[in-house]
C-alpha cells in the first residue's frame, strides 16, 4: 500500500526519487519522505526530508534545500499504524542517524519487538510498525549490512517490502520482500529498487524479480541475491515492452480520464493478444484440456473492481460453459475454508497481481489442490507466479486509483475464457464461438461510441451531482455494471451510492428512493426488458428521478425515465463490457463537479499489500 524506491549509482539522486515516487504515489499519499547519502572528502552525511500530504510537499520542501548524493532511499506511505504525520513518515533511522530504512507492508509481532529493543536503550520516535525493523538491523548490525538485514529478517513476522542504507556502506542499498512486491531496475552504471516497474521506466526496462523470502545487494555496478535459506541464486533479467509514454497524463486533466479513454485500444488489445485467426488460445500449460473437461466447478476470487468482473465472468461462463461459478471476495475465501471439490480451476482476477487478499485466496486454493488461472494486467506480478496459469489483460499501466481500462479488459478476457472453456466442454458450436467472436471484435468501436458522449455525460452530471444518495438497479447481465457504477461513484465522489438487483428494490431498498436518491437503471434490450421497466415505475411512482442507460432508439424509456445515456445495442450477456463505460464517466464527472482528486481518492489506494 505504500510505494518505496531506492537508487544507486553516479546521479545526483533526490530528483531521481521524487519522480519515481510521484509515479508510486497511487500506492499511497498521506505522507512521504527522501534520505541521501552524500560523500565528501570520505565523510559520509545523510540528509532526509519528510512531509506530510501528497507529494507536492515534499516536491516543494525539496525545491527550498539542496539534497546532493548518489545514494538514496524514499517513500510515498498509506498509513496503517500511526497517523500521518512527519515522524510516522518514512524512511525510519536508527538511534544514531546511520541506518535509513523504507518499509510496505505490515510487521505483525512489532509490539513485543519494539518492547525488547526499548529494554535494549533504543530510543523510538514514532508510532508505526516499520520503526522496529531499522532498530533491529542497528541492534544485529555487525559489519555486513546484508547480514544483518538477514538477521532481522528471522525476527519478523508479517510482510514487507523494504530498502535499507547505510551510512557505513556508501556504495550500496539492500532489499528484500515477503508479500509486498519488489522488483530491481537494472541501469548502466546505476540501480534502482523500487514496488513496481513503471516507477523507473525512463531509466529502464529491464528488471530482477525479487520473490518470496529473498533477500538482494544492490551497488551501482552489480546486483546480488539470495534465497530465503542465505544461498546465492541467478536471474534471467525481464524485459518489460510498457514504454513510459504510457504511464504519462498526455495532455488529459488526469490518469483516470486518459485511463477511461483508452478503453477502445486495451480492450481491442486484450482481443487481439488472444484470438488468432477466428480462434481462442489458451497455452495448455495455463489450463489444461483434462482440468476444463473435468472440472466440478470454478471460483472466482477477487476485491474490489476485479470481484465486478467476477461477477460478469460468473454470468457468461455459467450460460456458455455450462458450470457453476462462485464469486467469492478473496479476504473471505482465504478464510472461510471453502469446499473445493477435486478437480475445480480458481480464477484469480487481480489488475496488479498483487493484492495480498487475492494472493492470499490462490493459496489456500492450492493448498486445496485446485487449479489457479489468473487473470492480471502485470506480467511477472506475485499473483502470476503463484498460479498454475495466466491470462493477462493488455491494458497497459493503470495509474487512477480507480480501475477503469483494466475493469473492461478484464470482462474481454472473461467473455473470451467463458467460451474457450465452453469449446472445450462442448457446450458451444465451432459455429456459434465464431459467430459471438464477431461480437466480440466489434465492441471496441461500440465502447468509442458511448465515449464520444462524454459531453452529454457531462451536463447529466452537472444535473446529478448535488445528490448525496444513489442507489443503482439492474437485473441478470445487467447487474455486474451497476456494482461497478455504484462503487466508482463512492470511490471517487465520496457520494453514498448502493447497487441492488432491480427485483430486490421492494424488499427494503425502495423505502430509500425519493427526491433525495435518485435512481441509476440499465435497462438495455434483453430478455428482463418489461420487469426492469416495471422496476422503474415503482421508483417512479415513489418520486425518485431515474437516469437510464438504454438500448439507442428505445423509444419508450425516454418516455419513462428523467434522463437516458444511449448505449448501442449487444447481446444481453455482453453487455457489461459497454454499460460499465458511460457509469465511469458519470462517477468521473461528478467527482469533478464536487472538486473531488479522481486520481487519488481518500482513504484509498490502487493496490492493497495488506490485509
Ligand atoms: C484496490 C483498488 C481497486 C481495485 C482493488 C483490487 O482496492 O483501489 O481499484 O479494484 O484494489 O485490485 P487488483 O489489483 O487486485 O485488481
Amino acid at each position: 500500500m505504500c510505494g518505496i524506491i531506492g537508487y544507486v549509482g553516479e546521479k545526483d539522486c533526490a530528483s531521481i526519487l521524487l519522480n519515481g515516487l510521484k509515479r508510486l504515489e497511487y500506492r499511497g499519499y498521506d505522507s512521504s519522505g527522501i534520505a541521501v547519502l552524500n560523500s565528501v572528502n570520505d565523510k559520509n552525511e545523510i540528509s532526509m526530508i519528510r512531509r506530510v500530504g501528497n507529494l507536492k510537499k515534499l516536491e516543494k520542501a525539496l525545491s527550498e534545500v539542496e539534497m546532493k548524493g548518489s545514494l538514496g532511499i524514499g517513500h510515498t506511505r498509506w498509513a496503517t499504524h500511526g497517523k500521518p504525520h512527519r515522524l510516522n513518515a518514512h524512511p525510519h533511522s536508527d538511534c544514531k542517524n546511520e541506518i535509513l530504512l523504507v518499509h510496505n507492508g505490515i510487521i505483525e509481532n512489532y509490539e513485543p519487538l519494539r518492547k525488547e529493543l526499548v529494554l535494549k536503550g533504543h530510543k523510538f520516535v514514532s508510532e508505526t510498525d516499520t520503526e522496529v525493523l531499522v532498530h533491529l538491523v542497528e541492534e544485529l548490525y555487525k559489519d555486513d549490512l546484508v547480514e544483518a538485514v538477514k538477521e532481522t529478517l528471522k525476527r519478523v513476522e508479517g510482510s514487507y517490502a523494504i530498502v535499507v542504507m547505510s551510512i557505513k556502506c556508501p556504495n550500496q542499498l539492500v532489499g528484500a520482500r515477503y508479500d509486498s512486491p519488489l522488483v530491481v531496475g537494472l541501469g548502466d552504471d546505476e540501480n534502482f529498487l523500487v514496488s513496481d516497474m513503471p516507477a523507473v521506466l525512463e531509466h529502464t526496462n529491464k528488471f530482477l524479480i525479487i520473490d518470496q523470502g529473498e533477500i538482494v545487494n544492490v551497488t551501482k555496478g552489480k546486483v546480488e541475491i539470495y534465497d530465503r535459506n542465505g544461498n546465492k541464486i541467478n536471474k534471467k533479467p525481464y524485459k518489460t515492452n510498457w514504454d513510459i509514454s504510457l504511464a504519462e497524463k498526455e495532455g488529459y486533466e488526469d490518469f483516470m480520464l486518459k485511463e477511461i479513454m483508452e478503453q477502445p485500444v486495451a480492450v481491442r488489445e486484450t482481443y487481439r493478444a488472444h484470438v488468432y485467426k477466428h480462434k481462442i488460445s489458451l497455452d495448455e500449460s495455463s489450463l489444461p484440456l483434462e482440468i476444463i473437461k473435468k472440472a466440478k466447478k470454478i471460483f472466482v476470487i477477487a476485491c474490489g473492481t476485479s470481484l465486478f468482473a467476477g461477477f460478469v465472468a460468473k454470468g457468461v461462463i455459467e450460460k456458455f460453459a455450462k458450470i457453476t461459478v462462485d464469486v467469492v471476495t478473496a479476504s473471505e475465501f482465504r478464510y472461510m475454508n471453502p469446499i473445493i471439490p477435486d478437480p475445480s480451476i480458481i480464477i484469480a482476477i487481480s489488475q496488479s497481481g498483487e493484492t495480498l487478499d487475492t494472493i492470499a485466496g490462490i493459496r489456500e486454493a492450492k493448498k486445496k489442490k485446485a487449479w489457479v488461472l489468473v487473470v492480471s494486467n502485470v506480467m511477472e506480478s506475485s499473483a502470476v507466479r503463484e498460479s498454475d496459469g495466466a491470462m493477462y489483460t493488455f491494458a497497459g499501466p493503470e495509474i487512477g486509483v480507480a480501475a477503469s481500462k483494466t475493469h473492461t479488459s478484464q470482462i474481454m478476457v472473461s467473455y473470451l475464457l467463458a467460451l474457450y472453456l465452453a469449446k472445450i466442454r462442448g457446450t458451444i458450436t465451432e459455429d456459434e464461438i465464431a459467430f459471438h467472436l464477431e461480437t466480440l471484435k466489434g465492441v471496441p468501436d461500440k465502447i468509442k461510441s458511448v465515449l464520444d458522449n462524454h459531453d452529454k455525460i457531462k451536463e447529466l452530471a452537472d444535473i446529478y451531482h448535488k445528490f448525496p444518495n444513489f442507489i443503482f438497479i439492474g437485473r441478470k447481465f445487467g447487474l455486474p455494471a451497476v456494482m461497478e457504477g455504484a462503487l466508482k461513484l463512492k470511490e471517487i465522489s465520496y457520494i453514498h451510492a448502493e447497487a441492488y438487483p432491480a427485483g430486490e428494490m421492494k424488499h427494503g431498498p425502495i423505502a430509500l428512493v425519493g427526491e433525495n436518491c435518485p435512481v441509476v437503471a440499465i435497462v438495455n434490450k434483453s430478455s428482463i426488458y418489461s420487469k426492469i421497466i416495471s422496476n422503474i415505475n415503482e421508483v417512479k411512482a415513489r418520486g425518485a428521478s431515474v437516469l437510464a442507460l438504454a438500448t439507442i432508439g428505445d423509444s419508450k424509456i425516454k418516455n419513462l425515465a428523467d434522463h437516458v445515456i444511449e448505449v448501442p445495442e449487444i447481446p444481453e450477456e455482453f453487455s457489461a463490457i459497454i454499460n460499465v463505460v458511460p457509469l465511469q464517466l458519470f462517477a468521473y464527472e461528478v467527482a469533478k463537479k464536487l472538486g473531488c482528486n479522481v486520481d487519488q481518492p481518500r482513504n484509498l489506494a490502487k493496490t492493497v499489500t495488506v490485509e
